[in-house]
């Protein structure tokens, strides 16, 4: 079917970036061999990528209004063979760190227009499953990224595991060139027929009419597309507050920290880590199994109740991995931190880890969804760049027991806000989680504005 030949296009954006997020973390070995780099030199090469990223999704929202939605992801995949191509030809450290942050753009620019295309091409009914199924394809990128740097690893050939990155950005930028622009995009710059002939084509003739008067409706309250800078004064702010925050507390739960040190946990719990990519393996199919699960139940179970199990399991797992590691070493100590681990990843991919970008792309009212989704994934990107540069630090400061408590306590906030702030999406049109919003919000919203 043309829709999901579409939606497949598009999310092999976050196959590409998935990869690109995966692949650093063996390539250092063989990079910090080869250029003899201190921990510093490390940290600056792992960490312009979000850096960049975070530019990106901001810039994305622009070019995402201006140009449209499918050439921001054509631009984006356009920089990721330019960033990688570089980065497999880098003659030295500083061009090496150039290319991750060209490559780091790419990810911002593709990482807000992915699910902003996917949400807008797809009818209410499958919006979730569309939508999600980048996750699914930014966790089949870290799983083949893991696999690629152990193909690799004894050969310490790293350029050949950055090379492996252009075939999925040149898949995305070919599969773009036939896939269409979005009518939401079509219908707000005066392209209307276009837009009622691509409704017609995912719809059916039948939905055509009401599909296309839904989208008037946005679009008789919208004046102008709004900039990033205007969008905490506008309607958008309920929206703007939901966004961001399911942002931060998608990388403040600590999931990429956890991945990465889950090897050093199993060392020192005894359990033998059977080689640290081996066990990322592992971790990482967990990852994309339970993943496939979420996209195919979010548009049955709904989007509140996936989020708030996914969290309670996750401050559950947290809070059981940091006993496990106060414990006296041992195999039960070993046991406990496994299975804590694997319960934790398999809470994260069953709803905050798809259902976070989900929510940033259908939150939005028309006439701040480009913007509200790049600020929204550009706190993504800033907070997966804290947790980088604080987590280890953190751990020598206060102890890993004690790190993933703090964790837990983001589970926690995380819970109390969606119980009581984020509406049910599932199945409804941009208009009518718009209205909701303003009904949920409009009183409180009131209120502050009076008492300011
Ligand atoms: C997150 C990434 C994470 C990945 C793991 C994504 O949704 O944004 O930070 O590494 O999920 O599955």
């Amino acid at each position: 079917m043309r829709l999901y030949r579409w939606g497949i296009s598009a999310a092999l954006g976050g196959l590409v970036f998935g990869y690109q997020l995966g692949v650093i973390s063996g390539a250092l070995l063989s990079i910090r061999r080869e250029l003899g780099l201190s921990a510093v030199a490390q940290g600056v090469l792992v960490s312009a990528l979000p850096l960049a990223a975070m530019a990106g999704s901001l810039l994305a929202g622009r070019l995402a209004d201006a140009l449209g939605r499918r050439p921001t992801l054509m631009i984006g995949a356009g920089v990721f063979l330019v960033g990688t191509g570089l980065s497999v030809l880098a003659p030295g450290y500083a061009v090496l760190v150039a290319s991750r942050a060209i490559v780091g753009l790419a990810v911002g620019l593709v990482s807000s227009a992915v699910p902003l295309y996917l949400s807008e091409i797809a009818p209410p009914a499958v919006r979730g499953r569309l939508v999600t199924l980048q996750q699914l394809a930014i966790t089949l990128g870290i799983l083949v990224s893991s696999c690629v740097d152990l193909a690799f690893a004894s050969a310490g050939s790293w350029r050949a595991m950055f090379a492996v990155g252009l075939l999925p950005a040149g898949a995305l930028l070919v599969a773009m060139l036939r896939a269409p622009e979005t009518p939401a995009w079509l219908d707000a710059h005066g392209r209307d027929d276009e837009a009622r002939e691509l409704l017609r084509l995912v719809a059916g003739e039948d939905e055509v009419e009401r599909l296309l008067a839904e989208l008037r409706r946005t679009h008789e309250q919208r004046t102008r597309q709004l900039g990033v800078r205007e969008l905490p004064r506008s309607d958008a702010r309920p929206a703007l507050v939901i966004g961001v925050t399911l942002a931060a507390v998608q990388q403040l739960c600590g999931i990429n920290a956890i991945v990465a040190y889950a090897p050093t946990i199993m060392e020192r719990t005894g359990l033998s880590a059977a080689g640290s990519i081996r066990s990322a393996v592992a971790i990482g199919a967990l990852n994309v199994a339970v993943t496939v699960v979420s996209v195919r139940l979010v548009d049955r179970l709904g989007r509140r109740p996936m989020l708030l199990v996914s969290l309670a399991g996750m401050l559950v797992s947290l809070t059981l991995l940091g006993f496990a590691l106060e414990m006296a070493p041992g195999p039960s100590q070993g046991w406990l931190a496994l299975a804590a681990i694997l319960a934790f990843v398999a809470s994260f991919a069953a709803g905050i880890g798809p259902i976070a970008w989900l929510l940033i792309a259908e939150i939005f009212p028309a006439q701040a969804r480009a913007a509200g989704a790049g600020v929204s994934t550009a706190t993504l990107w800033l907070t997966n760049f804290a947790v980088g540069l604080a987590f280890l630090p953190v751990v020598a400061a206060i102890g890993a027991g004690p790190t993933f408590w703090v964790f837990a306590v983001v589970c926690a906030l995380g819970l109390a806000f969606v119980a009581r702030y984020v509406p049910e999406t599932k199945g409804r049109s941009f208009s009518e989680i718009d209205a909701e919003l303003r009904e949920r919000w409009g009183q409180r919203a009131g209120a502050v504005l009076r008492a300011s």
